[in-house]
Formats: C-alpha cells, structure tokens, sequence
C-alpha cells in the first residue's frame, strides 16, 4: 500500500501544474518509502532520496514564481515553510551521502505529515490567487 495516496478531495488545489507536481511528488515519495520498506540497497535509497529532493527543491521554486508572478500576499510566509523542509532534507541527504544517518521509515513519514499539512493549507491559500 502506498504511503500517500492523491485525492482531489484531499489534496486538490485547482491549480493544474501544482496538481500534477503534487501527484509527481507522492510517486517520488512512495517509491523512497518501498525502497526502506523493502530492504533495497543503499544506493537504491540514496538515488530515490536524491530524486525526491531534487523534485522537492524544484516544486517549491515553480510555486514561489508563481506566487510572486501576481503579487500574492502570503508568499513570504509559504516561502518560510518551503525553506524548513528543504533545509530538513538538506541535512539528511548530506548526512546519508557520509555514512552518518540512514533514511527510515519515520523520515517518509514526516515526509508525508508535512504534506498532509502543508498542502490544504498552504497550498489551497493560493488557489484563487493563481489557478
Ligand atoms: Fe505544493
Ligand atoms: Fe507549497
């Protein structure tokens, strides 16, 4: 069973490329998650964590241009909370790349928290602002 699942619902912004970047996001979280789950070799986690990372990175910028793009309001707060995930995965991906911290299943986890969080709330703020 995947670790987190995409429902309009749930996660549905109206925002297309936020909808599709979001779905893109889960794929990459999921596949991290089965790899710790099942026991894949440590470059097999290491690729997968870089690749979330990377996407991770990438998503937030795309929503931070967008945000800017019409002046909206919140985007200095919904930036704060872009930076402190990014600066958690930073930490960890160097971490793992030196032998020091493995990835466990309570780092896709907490992975998947934020998102639970941040996306209905975050990310629905700017809906009308941008879709
Ligand atoms: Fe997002
Ligand atoms: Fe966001």
């Amino acid at each position: 069973m995947p670790l987190i699942t995409w429902t309009e619902e749930q996660f549905g912004t109206k925002v297309g490329f936020a909808d599709e970047e979001h779905k893109e996001l889960f794929r990459l979280l999921n596949k991290l998650y089965d790899d710790v789950a099942g026991g894949a070799d440590r470059d097999t986690i290491g690729a997968s964590l870089d690749a979330l990372i990377a996407y991770v990175v990438d998503h937030f910028a795309h929503e931070e241009r967008e945000m800017e793009a019409v002046g909206f309001a919140g985007l200095a707060s919904h930036k704060a909370e872009h930076d402190a995930l990014v600066a958690t995965c930073a930490d960890l991906q160097k971490k793992f790349h030196a032998g020091e911290a493995d990835v466990t299943a309570e780092v896709g986890e907490m992975v998947k928290d934020w998102l639970d969080k941040h996306i209905p709330t975050f990310d629905f703020a700017y809906s009308s602002a941008i879709g």
